[in-house]
């Protein structure tokens, strides 16, 4: 069984076909399910989708790019959100993106520092959306330091993931691993210990190959964890047993 720990099943290129999808992914071997809003509507539609599949849980917050939206109010909607709702497991996604910079730098930390304040208030794990941003990111992390959780799409060095995991991070790998160009994720993949990786799709982004370039969609996911079971030397029915308890573990489920 697959444990997809980041998926946007609620984004409008599902649109069309969401409930065949939905019927389908627990026969094409996905357990359990993680997805995460970009903003308060997103959070909102993810809560939703949350509450009618015992298989899926969510996450509240304000991604980067919607880093203009975080008010006191859309604060104060995550707080209740993750307080009134069990399946609520996480604040996210947060983070800084200096590579699209839809936002700008300042606004970003602004809004990154107060979800992760919320984050340590109610004592949840976050999921990181970090690009082009490593050290603004591990700053303002080092500010936080009763808060961890994962680092989603990680693309940072074998070196950095290593200091994150001695913090108590996991590292999420999406289908970036599966391509051909991937070294410096191959490293990370290979030196970071097994009980600290997570498998994601980030869907409709990032289809593994050889399904690059179409709408991704969990029913890909057992291509990550083929591929990380190769890296480490262990058959792909056990990574997917590994990566299902570290999701759990990092998810508190
Ligand atoms: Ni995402």
């Amino acid at each position: 069984m697959l444990f997809d720990t980041h998926a946007h099943l609620d984004d409008n290129r599902f649109e069309d076909d969401r409930q065949s999808l939905l019927k389908r992914l627990p026969e094409q071997g996905i357990g359990l399910l993680m997805n995460p809003g970009c903003d308060l509507r997103s959070s909102q539609a993810a809560c939703r989708l949350a509450e009618e599949h015992d298989w899926i849980y969510t996450a509240v917050g304000s991604h980067p790019d919607a880093a203009d939206d975080i008010g006191d109010e859309v604060l104060e909607a995550y707080r209740q959100m993750a307080r009134e709702n069990p399946k609520v497991k996480a604040i996210g996604e947060i983070g800084l993106d200096y590579h699209y910079e839809d936002v700008p730098r300042q606004q970003q930390m602004v809004c990154f520092r107060k979800q992760m304040e919320l984050a340590r208030e109610l004592d949840l794990p976050v999921i990181l959306h970090e690009r082009e941003a490593h050290e603004d990111a591990l700053a303002i992390l080092k500010e936080f330091p009763q808060v961890t959780g994962v680092f989603h799409c990680y693309s940072g060095s074998a070196e950095m993931a290593k200091y994150l995991v001695s913090k108590g991070w996991y590292i999420g790998f999406t289908g970036v691993i599966t391509f051909k160009n991937a070294r410096k994720l191959v490293e990370t993949a290979m030196t970071i210990p097994m009980d600290r990786m997570v498998i994601e799709t980030d869907c409709p982004y990032m289809a593994p190959e050889p399904y690059r370039g179409r709408r991704n969609d969990p029913g890909y996911l057992y291509r990550m964890a083929e591929k990380l079971a190769e890296l480490r030397g262990v058959s792909p029915e056990r990574m997917q047993e590994i990566t299902m308890e570290n999701g759990k573990r990092l998810y508190r489920i």
